[in-house]
């Protein structure tokens, strides 16, 4: 059957309430995000992811390497860096994933994260972990917090165990395969992302251009839908808003000549800011 388009209207009912900040609100009304992810090398991507969770609106950003913390992001003294290990994962909306790495401690990292019973946005290395191990992907589709996976068609291939061709050929089926398959919201990246829930539901983005196409802007994505399940936006209706702001706030930015060529990920960053303020 043919996928709706993509209907803002709920999406928009949920942003007028974001936006209407309680005046008595304080940062514990907003949620904790935090993001695990940042192995030796790969440190900025969850720095990035934190940025955007952080100016998305959550009340709290951690940054939880999983060796060696940093001590802080000196561009974001706001961000609270620590190390994973000893970080109690109830107390946050996680992302994982972010440049996390392929090692055992990874691995073990992933596990806490699932089971426990925080809503979850699993992205990146996370997602390469679970193609690795059926035993987690059925650990994930019991869970009964919120999930949000977010691959982009390598990430959806290896989780398929198929080819990216494949998935390509066939965008729809591959995200509505992996949502039943894995009880969760899938949001399958590239141009045209694709939005499917366990139950069928599906939705193509309208949003979105190839400025996007640099390194960082799944980090980005991943830690604005982390931040609007952290401030209690239902699973599908902050996947669905997530992805129509991250696409918006690039086609802004080409607009005012910030694009399509060079446009950092950093970047989106404000502007996903000033698109989710705008969206009533
Ligand atoms: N049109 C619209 N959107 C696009 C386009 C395009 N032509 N190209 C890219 N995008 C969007 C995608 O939909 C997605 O939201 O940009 C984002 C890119 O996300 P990723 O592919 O995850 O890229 P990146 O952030 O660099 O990933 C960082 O993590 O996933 C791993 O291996 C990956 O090392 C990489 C790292
Ligand atoms: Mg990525």
């Amino acid at each position: 059957f043919p996928p709706a388009r993509l209907h803002l209207n709920d999406v928009k009912f949920f942003a007028r309430q974001l936006r209407a900040r309680r005046q008595n609100s304080h940062k514990g009304s907003y949620g904790n995000v935090a993001v695990i992810g940042g192995a030796d090398g790969m440190r900025g991507a969850p720095i990035l992811a934190a940025r955007s969770a952080l100016h998305s609106g959550a009340g709290r950003v951690y940054v939880l390497f999983p060796d060696q913390a940093l001590a802080n992001d000196p561009g974001q003294p706001e961000l609270m860096c620590r190390q994973a290990e000893g970080y109690d994962f109830s107390l946050a909306t996680l992302v994982i994933g972010p440049g996390l790495g392929d090692s055992d401690h990874a691995r073990e990292l992933l596990q806490r994260a699932i089971v426990c019973g925080s809503a979850l946005v699993a992205d990146a290395d996370a997602l390469n972990l679970l193609a690795a191990d059926p035993a987690q992907q059925s650990a994930l589709a019991q869970r009964p917090a919120a999930v949000i996976l977010t691959p982009h068609p390598l990430e959806a291939a290896r989780l398929l165990n198929t080819s990216i061709s494949a998935v390509q050929a066939d965008r729809l089926g591959a995200a509505r395969t992996l949502a039943a398959r894995l009880q969760a919201i899938v949001v399958l990246k590239g141009s045209g992302t694709v939005i499917a829930a366990p139950n069928g539901d599906t939705v193509i983005n309208s949003t979105g251009n190839p400025a996007l196409a640099t390194a960082g802007t799944g980090d980005v994505l991943a830690g604005l839908s982390g931040a609007l399940l952290a401030q209690g936006w239902p699973q599908w209706e902050a996947a669905l808003a997530a992805v129509w702001l991250h696409g918006m706030a690039a086609d802004v930015l080409v607009t005012d000549g910030h694009g399509p060529i060079g446009l950092t990920a950093g970047e989106l960053i404000p502007a996903i800011r000033t698109a989710l303020n705008r969206m009533v």
